[in-house]
């Protein structure tokens, strides 16, 4: 199943990823940023339902001088106080947030069309392929419409987020590592879709549907880790 996600991705097709019944218990649809249409974030939108986000490697966040929403509240608090109490240190489901920064292209308008923000997705891909680092500040600004979020230095051997597990899908299939993910939800019942709702609609779309299990053994495997 992990060779077809990686043919499905290089092919430019979504996959879903459940990460586990112990975590969030919820499915992300996930592509490669490069690839990204704004056909794909109608996609997003209207069938996935959750926050559009693009996770980056923690290496293209250091080369591109990014850091986490935590780091940045935190050094702020110097100034405003009450961001010390918001710390996400109660998160139920993990022991740290991904979040970083929100961008958009400088080439968008407003940035929350599904074209402008196709656009800032693949943009930071190409910029990131391309190793234009330095020029991030110079076609992008912030706040913006796309979510950034940092997977963890160890990858997936630190944190089993679907941060992480996009960067270890785009690294094993050998893109870009900046993706595009976003939770499935459930509009009946105004939680999470289910595992079985989601496996349903990967065989009614013809898409890709991968348990998180199996893709952390395939990363472990993949870096030859015991
Ligand atoms: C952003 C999120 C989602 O859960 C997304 O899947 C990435 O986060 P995580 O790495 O925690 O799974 O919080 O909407
Ligand atoms: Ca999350
Ligand atoms: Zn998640």
């Amino acid at each position: 199943m992990i060779k077809e996600a990686l043919r499905a991705l290089r092919k430019g097709e979504m996959v879903l990823v459940f990460d586990s019944e112990d975590r969030e218990g919820e499915t992300d649809m996930i592509k490669a940023a490069e690839f990204v249409t704004h056909e794909d974030i109608a996609i997003l939108r209207n069938d996935a339902g959750g926050l559009i986000c693009a996770p980056i490697s923690a290496k293209n966040a250091e080369k591109l001088g990014i850091p986490y929403m935590t780091s940045i509240l935190e050094t702020a608090s110097n100034k405003y106080p009450v961001l010390s109490e918001l710390s996400p240190h109660d998160i139920p489901y993990d022991e740290k947030s991904a979040f970083s920064i929100t961008i958009n292209h400088r080439n968008t308008f407003t940035g929350i069309t599904d074209r402008d923000r196709a656009k800032t997705i693949r943009e930071l891909a190409l910029l990131c392929k391309n190793k234009e680092y330095d020029k991030f500040g110079k076609f992008f600004r912030s706040p913006g419409h796309v979510t950034l979020l940092i997977a963890s230095k160890n990858n997936l051997l630190e944190r089993t987020g679907h941060t992480e597990m996009s960067i270890a899908l785009m690294e094993m299939a050998g893109l870009t590592e900046v993706a595009v993910c976003c939770e499935m939800m459930d509009d009946e019942t105004g939680r999470a879709l289910s595992m079985q709702d989601a496996k349903r609609y990967a065989e009614r779309n013809d898409l890709v549907f991968l348990k998180g299990e199996e893709l952390i053994n395939a990363y472990y495997e993949y870096l030859g880790v015991p």
